[in-house]
């Protein structure tokens, strides 16, 4: 089996717009939504999700975790990161493409714009910063796309299920029940999903945030849950508790980026101020 070395995307914000077009601003879902959205979905999207669900075994996600946590590859601030994750250029559009810094700052700066407590204009700012992956040279569909749990039964309201055929696990009969290696209402905190940017920057920072703003970081990509409704028989009170942050944070997520560009040298003093609050001055990546 020969794995691709990047991925079909040509940045992996593709993924971010495909999200947009998947959920559009102001709701209002109609019923067949979903299956319109695929089918006008760009090839590159569908390809980038048939590797992701075709790669994405728990055996793989076991792997992933031994090879990056507990976090040891490098050492770096939270400013230091955003510059890191900078130089993940776009290709495709260099001339109006806004940066990954200037990405994070509009998020955050629209969550402040709120009203919202610093904690959580901290976590919009920050929320993105696991795609540094890509920069220690994981493919696509290790870093991006919709999270789901792996080690039970794919559900149908993960975006292409169909696509999950390819999945060796969808050969292993015990991972074919709605919870499959778990025990009912174990909580996710037990449940292994999908890796990615989510899962690595929540093992980055989980000793210096509030629960509300790691259950934002962790879960941000799991659309079939927090959009869905799927995989509850996993969940557990807190869970359910605190999914309501995860909801809150998913408008912000999708909707606060625009071709308006932040003035960053401007916001930096503030960010900076607001970075040293919450975190040292160096993190294990
Ligand atoms: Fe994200």
């Amino acid at each position: 089996m020969s794995e691709p070395t990047n991925g079909p995307l040509a940045h992996v914000d593709d993924w971010e717009e495909s999200l947009q077009a998947r959920y559009p601003a102001g709701g209002g879902k109609r019923k067949d939504q979903f299956r319109n959205y695929q089918a006008e979905e760009r090839p590159s999207v569908k390809e980038f999700y048939r590797l992701n669900h075709r790669f994405q075994t728990l055996d793989i996600v076991r792997a992933k975790k031994r090879e990056y946590l507990p976090p040891r590859k490098r050492k770096m601030g939270v400013w230091g990161a955003m510059e890191f994750l900078n130089t993940l250029v776009d290709d495709s559009d260099p001339d109006t493409a806004l940066s990954q810094i200037e990405h994070l700052v509009q998020t955050a700066e629209a969550i402040r714009r709120d009203g919202h407590p610093r904690w959580f204009v901290l976590t919009g700012l920050i929320h993105d910063l696991g795609k540094v992956l890509c920069l220690f040279g994981e493919p696509q569909w290790a870093v991006v796309g919709d999270t789901f749990p792996v080690g039970c039964a794919f559900s149908e309201r993960v975006v292409y299920p169909e696509s999950f055929a390819e999945s060796p696990d969808a050969q292993v009969s015990q991972y074919q029940t709605p919870c499959g290696i778990y025990a009912e209402g174990c909580g996710l905190d037990r449940v292994h999903l999908s890796w990615g940017h989510d899962e690595y920057l929540y093992q980055v920072v989980k000793d210096y945030l509030p629960d509300e703003a790691l259950y934002m970081i962790r879960y941000h990509s799991f659309y079939a849950a927090h959009r869905e409704g799927a995989y509850a028989q996993l969940m557990d009170a807190r869970d359910r508790e605190l999914f309501a942050w995860v909801r809150a944070f998913n408008p912000y997520d999708l909707y606060s980026k625009s071709a308006d560009r932040p003035d960053v040298a401007r916001l930096r003093p503030f960010y900076e101020e607001l970075i040293a609050e919450y975190f040292p001055p160096t993190l294990d990546w």
